[in-house]
């Protein structure tokens, strides 16, 4: 039978993979966002993963899923504590095949499988309409401060479908 993406597979993230999670993250922001933020905003933002002892340890302390394309790693998604999604990117040579909508809806059913009652994000520019295009619902502009830069985001919910009661 056909499957919708034969060659992607998804993880559980492990310390080893930090480097290249890192790599993937400066390609993302530097490659994807540039209609969306300033260079020296994408270059502040891409440069939070230069301590990648920090990277990893904060990927390390959350629920981080890496999907890879024919066993390398193309992206990964972040779930940290009361539902929140943490981080989101695809490398710029696998967008646009299903990589995120993958990482999210999986984290959507680990969430679920944790009772957690909804999910929040504050979501990049770029990636907002991604978000919204899952039912997630915009609830307010913000301004994060990132090296010597500020960057807006907008936080976003998504109820989580309520589980039946049992019988
Ligand atoms: N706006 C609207 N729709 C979008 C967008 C977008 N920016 N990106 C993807 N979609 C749609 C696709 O067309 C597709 O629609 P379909 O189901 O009708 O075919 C659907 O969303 C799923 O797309 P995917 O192929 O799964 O998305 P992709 O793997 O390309 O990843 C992502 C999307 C994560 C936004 C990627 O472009 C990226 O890494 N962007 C740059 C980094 C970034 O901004 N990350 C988020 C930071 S915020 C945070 O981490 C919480």
């Amino acid at each position: 039978m056909a499957m919708a993406h034969p060659k992607l597979a998804l993880r559980p993230f492990l310390p080893d993979d930090a480097p290249v999670l890192a790599e993937i993250f400066r390609a993302s922001v530097m490659d994807l966002t540039g209609e969306d933020y300033t260079e020296a905003q994408q270059q502040a933002w891409a440069s939070t993963a230069d301590d990648e002892a920090a990277f990893a340890k904060r990927l390390g302390h959350q629920l981080t899923l890496v999907a890879s394309l024919e066993g390398s790693p193309v992206g990964f998604a972040s779930l940290g504590p009361g539902g929140k999604i943490d981080m989101l990117y695809v490398h710029p040579a696998a967008t646009g095949r299903g990589v995120g909508a993958m990482l999210i809806d999986a984290l959507e059913k680990l969430a679920g499988a944790r009772k957690a009652e909804k999910l929040i994000v504050d979501a990049s520019d770029t990636a907002r309409g991604f978000f919204e295009k899952r039912g997630y619902i915009a609830q307010q502009r913000n301004t994060v401060s990132t090296g010597d830069e500020w960057l807006a985001n907008t936080t976003l919910h998504k109820q989580l479908a309520a589980k039946p009661e049992a019988p």
